[in-house]
């Protein structure tokens, strides 16, 4: 018994200085709501409920809840239902990863303060998956990840349409030229038309293959669709483990070990992921006590070639890649790189839950094998130099290989803004060689936005070019294609080398070498350096408090605090 009586005394009773009246209160006020001693001798399971009318992502939650429910009750189980934010990554302002840790802070929070026994975290758009897969290393009582599921695609003048990599391409169409007003109206309500996440292998649709590949989800969880009866059963399914798992717990701390990293690496290589997955993962890292670096990632990704056929590394869609047989026949093409003793929530070794899974089928192409991958290892490549001495993050897997090994002179954008009101300029002194660089779009300076994938100038989109080398502390979208070079550390608002960057400089990318170099001479770089200006921080609140305290991108972008 936790939440009230007796038998067991609960870990967390509400402080009035009567452990004994605590309880009894306790139980007086849930027997208000309908629950009687019998109810409450029951393991307790929590589940956060993230739904809200402005993260569309997140529709499908009450559907998945009830079947949540169900399982938990089905297996002796009581299920409490509990809000935290809920982060729609489109309807957030500056930035959802402004409020990541704040959701972190907040799960983490209820967790330990309410009396559950076990719990289950139910997130889906981009930054809700990430925060509840810290708080859950942070967690004293078991966790289990759920997810709403990616949506269903739709298709637009006979051609198949998925957020948001068409999103952008449709977007670029129209800057260029080639859609009209009329045509983009279209497009815009046929892009996202079912419950669920973005079905590409976006932010959401990595976070999700990730929180499966560490073992804190049941195998089969990240790829049913929203609106399936798939993501049904598997939520019941979540349930009734819940239950187990409150019997006989297993923390997300002993999950979380080095081991599940890098099996989740080397999946995260497999799936060409996102890289914002980068950070999350730094960030979960950090919370379990698993030293991992950004060099990790690179070896692992070095090692591992491209084996999804999902956009934007590829061309299909997360619906594919779940009636090809999900994460688990992935896992299975990748067991003899993995390590097969890892057990996650299920409570089975990985090579114990692999044993019955069958190899990737030849009916399908969505999932590649080791001897025929789809593209080679190297998907996401660390580059670092005197542009970014502590790491930079390319999705090579989504670049044009012409630019790969590419020294240009730099068009420098002070900010989101100024790159917005500037890139349409037809005056804009820019050409195909120019490397784009933004600053003031890291951590400190602004939450870290998806900016880094900054639009080709118009004058040079309705030209045909439709990539060029960008430079920036900022992020991209999971879902965003070229050759871009993202999370610079440390930022320029922190005084690192983008805030040196003049206009002309010229920058050397070579992905080959890993190095992403300035090529100014430090004396001069030193010189700027003592004329930059004082930086001002938000005066309040939350931003004040993100500004004062959040760690660069290298470390996952988390609290110093926590
Ligand atoms: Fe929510 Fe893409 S906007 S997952």
């Amino acid at each position: 018994m936790t939440v009230s009586g007796s038998v067991k005394p609960p870990a967390r009773v509400t402080s009035y200085g009567d452990p004994g009246f605590s309880r009894f209160l306790r139980g007086a006020f849930l027997a208000s709501a309908g629950f009687d001693r019998d109810d409450l001798a029951r393991p307790v399971i929590g589940i956060a409920d993230l739904r809200s009318d402005f993260n569309p992502c997140h529709r499908g939650v009450p559907d998945i809840i009830e079947h949540l429910k169900r399982g938990v009750l089905e297996a002796g189980g009581m299920p409490m239902v509990f809000p935290t934010m809920s982060l729609g990554e489109t309807l957030l302002s500056p930035t959802a990863m402004l409020f990541r840790n704040l959701l972190a802070m907040e799960t983490e929070e209820l967790i330990r303060a309410q009396p559950m026994d076990a719990a289950i975290l139910l997130g889906g758009c981009d930054k809700t998956v990430p925060a509840q897969m810290m708080a859950a290393a942070s967690s004293d009582v078991p966790v289990l990840i759920e997810v709403t599921g990616p949506m269903i695609t739709n298709s637009w003048e006979g051609e198949r349409l998925g957020a948001c990599t068409d999103c952008r391409r449709m977007w670029a169409k129209y800057r260029a030229g080639a859609l009209s007003d009329v045509q983009i109206e279209t497009v815009e309500g046929s892009l996202a038309t079912t419950s669920g996440t973005c079905m590409v292998m976006g932010t959401a649709s990595s976070m999700a293959c990730m929180a499966e590949a560490l073992g804190m989800m049941l195998p089969g969880g990240a790829t049913p669709p929203s609106p399936t009866g798939g993501r049904l059963r598997h939520a019941t399914a979540t349930g009734r483990r819940a239950v187990e798992l409150a019997r006989e717990p297993r923390l997300p701390r002993e999950i979380l070990d080095r081991s599940a990293f890098l099996n989740a690496l080397r999946v995260l290589a497999a799936i060409g992921g996102s890289t914002n997955a980068v950070v999350h993962i730094l960030a979960i890292a950090r919370r379990a006590g698993v030293a991992l670096t950004l060099d990790d990632f690179d070896t692992i990704a070095s090692q591992v070639p491209l084996l999804i056929d999902l956009k934007p590394s590829g061309s299909g869609y997360m619906e594919d890649f779940d009636r090809a047989g999900g994460v688990p026949v992935l896992l299975k093409e990748l067991e003899s790189l993995l390590d097969g003793g890892h057990v996650g929530v299920s409570g089975r070794s990985l090579t114990e839950e692999l044993a019955d899974v069958p190899r990737a089928q030849s009916w399908q192409t969505t999932i590649r094998t080791l001897d025929d991958p789809l593209g080679p290892a190297g998907a996401l490549a660390i580059v670092s130099g005197s542009l970014a001495p502590d790491g930079a993050v390319i999705k090579a897997s989504a670049a044009s290989a012409h630019l790969m090994e590419h020294t240009g002179p730099a068009l420098v954008f002070d900010d989101p803004v100024d790159a917005v009101s500037r890139l349409d300029d037809p005056d804009l002194d820019v050409t195909p060689d120019h490397v784009l660089v933004l600053r003031n779009a890291g951590p400190v300076a602004s939450g870290m936005p998806e900016a880094g994938s900054l639009p080709i100038p118009r004058k040079l989109a309705e030209a045909g070019i439709t990539d060029m080398v960008r430079v920036s502390d900022g992020r991209m979208s999971g879902t965003s294609y070229g050759t871009v070079v993202l999370h610079c550390a440390p930022e320029s608002a922190v005084g690192g080398p983008l805030a040196l960057v003049r206009n002309g400089d010229l920058i050397a990318l070579s992905v080959a070498n890993r190095s992403i170099d300035l090529l100014v001479d430090d004396a001069e770089l030193e010189r700027r350096r003592q004329s930059l200006p004082e930086r001002t921080k938000p005066e309040r609140g939350w931003s004040r408090l993100y500004a004062d305290h959040v760690m660069q991108a290298n470390l996952g972008a988390d609290m110093d605090f926590l």
